[in-house]
């Protein structure tokens, strides 16, 4: 019998606590949560890191990331990332073409999901995005399972 969403999302928590346990650097946690995501389910087109630019925070920069090319900064406050970014909280966005300020880095983008990513101190470092090619193709299981493996992602991580 195959897995349930939710299932995988639990097998795959575990899977990225394993791998990254121990490890201080960031880019190296980020790019691990974005190849085990990628490679774990269909409906993911683009996913991956992007991070508050230490040298201008007011923008995010695009970090660890698996798919098509993505945009290099984007202003906090606009598209969904900069959203999400801004309110410190997860925005899905069923249909992008109906978000006011969406950035299309690629046009096949249909739906997407924000998640932000913390610091141990309580401070943004980053968010993850997915985005995928068919419109609604995110639910409460996946804003569950993305914002579970956001959560402890940096707890261990310095740099
Ligand atoms: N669509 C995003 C920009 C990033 S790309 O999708 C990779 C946004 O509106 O923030």
């Amino acid at each position: 019998m195959s897995e349930t969403k939710g299932e995988t999302y639990s097998r795959l928590a575990k899977e990225i606590a394993a791998v990254i346990e121990g490890e201080t650097s960031s880019v190296a946690r980020f790019a691990t949560v974005a190849c085990l995501l990628n490679e774990a389910f269909d409906h993911f087109y683009w996913v991956g890191f992007y991070l508050v630019d230490p040298l201008n925070p007011s923008q995010l920069v695009v970090g660890p990331y698996q798919g098509t090319l993505g945009c290099l900064r984007i202003p906090i406050g606009r598209g969904v990332c900069g959203v999400a970014a801004q309110k410190l909280e997860t925005v899905l966005v069923e249909n992008v073409h109906t978000f006011d300020g969406h950035i299309a880095c690629d046009s096949l983008s249909q739906s997407e999901i924000v998640v932000p990513v913390f610091w141990k101190n309580g401070q943004l470092a980053a968010v993850l995005d997915v985005d995928a090619t068919e419109l609604s193709a995110f639910d409460d299981i996946d804003l569950q399972g993305l914002e579970a493996i956001c959560a402890t992602l940096l707890h261990e991580a310095i740099t």
